[in-house]
């Protein structure tokens, strides 16, 4: 949580009955967010009753040991919130050695939960390649009330091992009882959009083609490609962060308004916006530019080339950076650009989606510096959780001229309560049976589709990453294509 007070969230209550099996507990992502959200769970007091969480791994070790480890990593990272983590995890954990795709899983898993309470959540934070061990592990119940199963992106790398594995879960499972989990979707800032879009008469009417000039989403990191060079070397930005993250954001601020927030009704929306989206172009007037980076500076400090980091090939064509224009093909949008980027290794981290509006049809008045930049709704995702939007205002004095100024309204300054790590708030979905900020099955085909056609493009014209210096927004057509579109990168108009 971003605040120090749980016990002032009085938006969650707790949950009394589960059992929640965590694949992969001495995994990267296990440690960095799904145990850490665990933790901050059990410390608030969500976990009550008949509660039960099995931490699965290879290795066999005692849950004092592995919760003590816990606590270690989580004081190493400085996480306030986890500070009771140990006490407040004991009561409901215990690990469960279990080598998936070996002889005798099954038997083991089933020993681990034998009478245990229901729901059983089955987490796989594993590799997707280890999806089918784990769903062969599991008795088909098809009962969402008893069994549920939470699939981590990307599933698999392309649409046909995508569908491979939705071939072994509909095998088993029904619908209803699948997670795909894409943790943006459980961020405040993504439901806010969903809320500002939906809850509020004075924005739904204005984005439309009529008014909006173009959108651009960015998701800009600091870091690098750290410890996970094994996933990233056969991800690359473009099925790392574009095939989930970035698509589903952009299906939120660009679908018709859902009949209602049931889960069906939003991933129809998102649906249409995901099948209608313009794949863009690799050659002739480049709509796409795929970046790699070099050494550089990242605040301050020297950071190796991506080809030099541990694990990484030193001839990889891997991308870390990507940005491109698409479009989303529909009659509300036809038209206007959108461009979409996201790179490791940036200047800083922040995520955010910038509305350009168009400019008023005949300017009356006269723009500070000849240039006009016409209203700007920025939703930021982080670091902060905020929504800027830039009017037109008078200067003071004779002249008749205008100047942006921004109206800002900070969330957390707003609510005052501490705002739920996506995890947190994902996992109490899926102990509670929600399921409308996760993604359906057809979702994910559309998103691969999308991404399967630029892959293929720039494969059959040889097209590989430009360098970037490490420290920068990456490499600089990406400001000529943004400019083609008549578009500033929003870092350049700050
Ligand atoms: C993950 C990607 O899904 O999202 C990572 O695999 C990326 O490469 C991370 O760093 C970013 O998430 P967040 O919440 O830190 O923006």
């Amino acid at each position: 949580m971003n605040a120090s007070n749980p016990s002032k969230d009085q938006n969650f209550c707790p949950v009394g009955q589960f059992t929640f099996v965590l694949h992969g507990a001495s995994g990267d992502l296990a440690k960095r967010k799904i145990i850490p959200a665990l933790a901050h769970l059990a410390v608030s007091g969500y976990f009550t009753g008949d509660a039960q969480v099995v931490f699965a791994q290879r290795e066999a070790v005692d849950v004092d040991v592995f919760l003590a480890e816990v606590d270690r990593f989580l004081k190493a990272a400085g996480d306030e919130n986890g500070r009771n983590a140990l006490p407040a995890l004991r009561p409901f954990a215990s690990t469960c050695q279990l080598n998936l795709g070996a002889p005798g899983d099954k038997a083991a898993l089933n020993a681990a939960l034998k009478g245990g309470p229901e729901p059983v959540v089955h987490y796989a934070a594993l590799p997707s390649a280890r999806f089918k061990n784990l769903i062969d592990c599991l008795d088909e119940i098809r009962d969402p009330a008893r069994l549920r199963l939470v699939l981590e992106k990307p599933l698999g790398r392309n649409g046909a091992e995508s569908a491979e594995i939705e071939k072994w879960v509909s095998g088993k499972l029904d619908e209803s009882q699948v997670y795909r989990i894409d943790h943006y979707l459980g961020k405040q800032a993504v439901q806010n959009l969903m809320a500002l879009r939906l809850g509020n008469r004075i924005f739904e009417p204005l984005l439309t083609r009529e008014h909006v000039a173009h959108i651009q989403i960015t998701v800009a990191e600091d870091l690098g490609v750290e410890e996970r060079a094994g996933f990233y070397e056969s991800a690359g930005a473009i099925r790392d962060m574009i095939q989930s993250h970035i698509l589903q954001m952009l299906a939120i601020v660009t679908m018709e308004p859902p009949v209602s927030l049931e889960a069906d009704s939003l991933r129809d929306e998102k649906l249409k916006v995901l099948r209608s989206l313009k794949v863009p172009a690799v050659v002739g007037t480049p709509e796409i530019v795929a970046g790699q980076y070099g050494e550089g500076y990242v605040r301050g400090q020297p950071v190796p080339a991506y080809k030099a980091e541990k694990g990484v090939s030193p001839d990889s064509t891997t991308e870390t950076y990507v940005s491109f224009r698409t479009e989303v093909q529909t009659w509300r949008w036809a038209g206007v650009p959108i461009l979409l980027r996201t790179g490791k290794r940036m200047p800083k981290r922040f995520a955010e989606i910038v509305i350009q509006f168009r400019d008023v049809p005949k300017p009356l008045f006269e723009p500070v510096g000849g240039m006009w930049t016409g209203n700007r709704l920025v939703i930021h995702l982080q670091p902060q959780d905020k929504l800027e939007l830039f009017l037109l205002a008078k200067t003071p004095g004779e002249r008749e001229r205008l100047k942006p100024v921004s109206l800002d309204l900070d969330f957390f300054n707003t609510w005052r309560i501490p705002v739920r790590d996506a995890y947190e708030r994902l996992i109490t979905d899926i102990l509670r049976g929600r399921l409308n900020l996760f993604l359906r099955r057809d979702e994910v085909v559309a998103q691969w589709k999308f991404v399967d056609q630029i892959q293929n493009d720039m494969k059959r014209h040889g097209y590989t990453p430009v360098p970037y210096t490490s420290g920068t927004y990456g490499p600089s057509a990406a400001t000529a294509m943004a400019l083609r579109a008549g578009a500033t990168w929003s870092e350049d108009a700050q």
